[in-house]
């Protein structure tokens, strides 16, 4: 529908189309077009490109400048609901998110076949948005706000003697900061952990139970985004002895526990209050794809990151992590990798989250 004379003529620039025109190349070749600029976007991007650039083919001017680029690319999807969906688009866009691609939209509505569903471009005063946002800090969840809990809780017997689990607190701490580095205004609520405070001006409040661990976050709401990657500890003992407890001629000892309140939960319930996205953690010894199926549902949060902690798979303290990552009708196994690195996909997640949210809210 539209002409390469209509874009220049609106744009006063010269319109590049052709790979092998010599006019072109002499002018301006296709490897100055990919390094002259400050962000590709790809807009609309058809489910043939988004497939040509997740095998890395470069078979028109338009591949072979995002090939040859170093610069950010962004992607507009549009296309037929049925193409958007099928697995190998979707299988394509996983490729290309795991390259740090931004993908925009599509939106949902009707389309120019008279399908309705996802796959409409979204409109350009949306894409125009967005790639403004790109370029006001470059921190594409500036302005917003994230509370992320780490670590274990502690939870006192007696003076000396608490129950707690094996948390390192290295996956929710690697989150903290990765949410930080893309501009989120992060507190991190934390328990005891051999960790240092994380910096980058992520606000650090250490806790001790879980119960000061729910405190520290309602107090900290609002918030656009709650990640609770500690390790709660469910039960706390029933009563606390304020005098350290002595060892009696008794063999066996029976210490009663109740259980603690559930902060996930409790900050996923409907509300005004309510963080806009909320994630979870799941760690698993056995079924880790039904049991986080079922706890994503009960639990009322929008994703949930699960791990298996079997004996064959440690991953209290280790560096690596190999998660699957659920939102509500999608399930994805993310390749083993390092925490940070684990931290750093689930932080892009998020601001695609709200840049797809932006723009939704823009468009309507
Ligand atoms: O139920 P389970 O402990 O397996 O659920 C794990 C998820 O719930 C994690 O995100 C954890 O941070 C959170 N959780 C919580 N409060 C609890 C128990 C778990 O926020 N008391």
């Amino acid at each position: 529908f539209v002409t390469p004379l209509s874009v220049a003529a609106l744009s006063e620039e010269q319109v590049y189309t052709d790979l092998f025109s010599l006019k072109d190349e002499t002018e301006m070749g296709h490897i100055r077009l990919s390094r002259e600029c400050d962000l590709i976007v790809a807009a609309p991007a058809s489910a043939n490109i988004i497939a040509r650039m997740a095998n890395g083919l470069a078979d028109d001017l338009a591949s072979t400048t995002i090939l040859a680029s170093d610069k950010p690319v962004m992607i507009c999807p549009a296309m037929n609901p049925q193409m958007w969906e099928n697995a190998a688009t979707q299988a394509n866009i996983e490729t290309l998110r795991a390259r740090d691609i931004h993908i925009i939209g599509p939106a949902a509505g009707e389309m120019a076949c008279g399908e309705i569903g996802h796959g409409r471009l979204l409109e350009p005063d949306v894409i125009h948005k967005a790639i403004a946002d790109f370029f006001s800090t470059g921190k594409p969840l500036a302005g917003r706000k994230a509370i992320v809990t780490s670590g274990p809780t502690q939870e006192p017997i007696d003076p000396v003697r608490f129950v707690a689990n094996r948390s390192s607190g290295k996956q929710g701490h690697a989150i903290a900061r990765a949410l930080a580095a893309l501009g989120a205004d992060v507190t991190l609520v934390t328990g005891p952990t051999a960790l240092p405070d994380p910096g980058q001006g992520i606000k650090t409040v250490r806790i001790e139970t879980a119960r000061e661990m729910l405190e520290s976050c309602e107090k900290s709401l609002p918030a656009d985004i709650f990640v609770a990657a500690a390790a709660v500890a469910d039960w706390a003992p029933l009563e606390y002895a304020s005098s350290k407890m002595k060892k009696t001629s008794d063999t066996a000892m029976t210490l009663s526990l109740t259980q603690n309140p559930d902060i996930l939960s409790t900050l996923s319930k409907p509300g005004p209050r309510r963080p806009h996205l909320v994630v979870g953690f799941a760690a698993e010894t056995d079924d880790v794809i039904a049991n986080a199926r079922a706890k994503l549902a009960r639990k009322g949060c929008d994703w949930l990151v699960a791990n298996s902690v079997s004996a064959a798979n440690p991953v209290f303290g280790a560096d690596q992590n190999q998660v699957y990552f659920f939102s509500s009708g999608t399930m994805e196994e993310w390749p083993k990798a390092g925490k940070d690195e684990v931290a750093k996909n689930l932080a892009i997640r998020i601001a695609d989250f709200f840049h797809c949210d932006t723009v939704k809210n823009a468009a309507e």
